[in-house]
This record gives C-alpha cells, sequence and structure tokens, in this order.
C-alpha cells in the first residue's frame, strides 16, 4: 500500500511523534508552561536549554553533540538536503543552533562537493556547546558567537541563514522570522527553515509561516526511515 495513503492508527501517533522530534516528551510540558503564562519567554529558553545541552554534551560522538542519533550515513541522509537550499553562488552561511559545530563543516563539504562555496558561521544560545564548537573547528573559533539568535543583532549579515523556527516559543515564530530578515540575513539572501521532520502530506511549517506573511520560494524534502515521515526544508527570500 502507498505509505502516503495509510492513516495512522493511535498506536502510531507517539512512534510518528518521536520520528519527528527527538525529545518531545521532555519538551512538550514546558510548552505547556509558556502556555500556561507560568513561564516568560526567557524562562523557556533556559528550560529548553537545560533538557538538551547536558545530552548533547553528553555525546560520544559529533552528530549526538547536534542532538542527532544516528550514524553517518543517516546524519547525511538527514541534513545534506540542505545543500539543495544554499544560494547557488554560495557565500557565507550562518547556522543558528550550531550546536558542536558538526553541520557547519559537514556542510561545507557536502556543499562543496555539488560545487557550492560556503562560508560557514555559528551562533549557538548554550555557552557551553559554542565553546565546545569552537574547540572542534579552531579554524572557524572567531565565526562562532554565543546568543540567543531572538534579538541578536550580528556584525553583519549572512547570504544564507538557517534554522528552526522552534528556536523561539510558539507565539513567538514570526517575530522571530521577521528578525532574522530584517538583522540576520543579508538584502537578497536566504533565510532556509530545516531541516524539520513532518508527516509527508502535512505542510505545516509551510503555512504557519504562511500565516505569518512568509510565503516559501523554494522546498526540498527527502523520505524519512518512517513511512509517513520526510525530511524537509524550505527557504524565504530576503527582499
Ligand atoms: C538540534 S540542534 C541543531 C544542530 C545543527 N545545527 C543541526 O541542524 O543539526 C539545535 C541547537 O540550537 C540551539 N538553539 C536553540 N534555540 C536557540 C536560539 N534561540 N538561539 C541560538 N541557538 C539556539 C540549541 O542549543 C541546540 O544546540
Amino acid at each position: 500500500m502507498d505509505p502516503s495513503k495509510r492513516r495512522p492508527a493511535s498506536h502510531d501517533v507517539e512512534d510518528i511523534a518521536s520520528a519527528k522530534e527527538r525529545g518531545w516528551r521532555d519538551l512538550a510540558p514546558i510548552d505547556d508552561a509558556y502556555r500556561a503564562g507560568d513561564i516568560t519567554a526567557t524562562e523557556w529558553h533556559a528550560a529548553v536549554r537545560g533538557v538538551i545541552e547536558q545530552a548533547y554534551l553528553n555525546g560520544d560522538n559529533p552528530r549526538a553533540q547536534s542532538g542527532h542519533s544516528g550514524d553517518e550515513s543517516r546524519w547525511r541522509e538527514a541534513r545534506s538536503l540542505l545543500v539543495d537550499l544554499l544560494p547557488p553562488h554560495g557565500g557565507t552561511f550562518l547556522d543558528i543552533g550550531c550546536a558542536n559545530g558538526h553541520l557547519m563543516e559537514s556542510l561545507t563539504d557536502w556543499a562543496a562537493e555539488a560545487g557550492i562555496t560556503i562560508e560557514p558561521y555559528g551562533v549557538e544560545i548554550s555557552p557551553a556547546l559554542a565553546d565546545l564548537a569552537r574547540t572542534r573547528c579552531p579554524q572557524w573559533a572567531h565565526r562562532i558567537w554565543t546568543a540567543n539568535a531572538m534579538g541578536w543583532k550580528p556584525p553583519h549579515r549572512f547570504d544564507a541563514v538557517r534554522t528552526g523556527v522552534d528556536y523561539v516559543p510558539a507565539d513567538l515564530r514570526g517575530a522571530y522570522v521577521a528578525h532574522l530578515l530584517d538583522h540576520v540575513v543579508a538584502p537578497g539572501g536566504r533565510l532556509i527553515i530545516g531541516v524539520y521532520n513532518e508527516e509527508r502530506d502535512q505542510r505545516t511549517t509551510a503555512d504557519l509561516l504562511r500565516s505569518c506573511g512568509y510565503a516559501p520560494a523554494g522546498t526540498t524534502t527527502r523520505d524519512h526511515r518512517h513511512p509517513e515521515i520526510q525530511y524537509k526544508g524550505l527557504w524565504l527570500a530576503n527582499a
């Protein structure tokens, strides 16, 4: 049967949620507390960091230190589609939430294989992870900042900027995208959203962006090992 036609049975729902977002169980109560008004946005960021920082630092390989549980080939499957979203002429690339810097390294190599030269930069909300990135990638240490990207104004803007919309609380996602387009992405540059894991027949992230007034200029997908999920990414053009 065509997997895209199969409706998820109720016992699949947890499985799909788990495939979509690693750590979803731990993060849901933080979202609930924010939605209920029990914590502020600053406390939301601190609580999310509290969940992921130590888990990443405990990782025994570069992928785990970036929040990915698979091997090298799975890492490539899950992230290399970002190459499709880069400007064809390359240029400066900022990884928001660079963790230990492994995506900066990998994407530079994968882009080069496609004939695209990027100059990678990173920003990371966790000081410990940013330090790890600077130690692992000493050649780029001066290009890795510690900051919350929401509100951060870098010393210069970038041709391509990658982020997840889930790096801020749900009600601040439109404001986050506006901030990045106004202060972080260069005029004429690209804001890349992804990689996010989503049901193949859903457009939740694209629809959220459209509801905030941002129409994707391009999209890409790859199959996930879970038949109902795809790895997805999209980009927004900065005027
Ligand atoms: C899943 S990892 C991404 C690692 C790598 N960039 C990738 O795409 O595979 C998400 C990272 O984003 C960082 N992060 C989350 N919210 C952030 C924010 N508002 N500003 C900067 N970094 C943030 C987290 O600390 C974490 O290291």
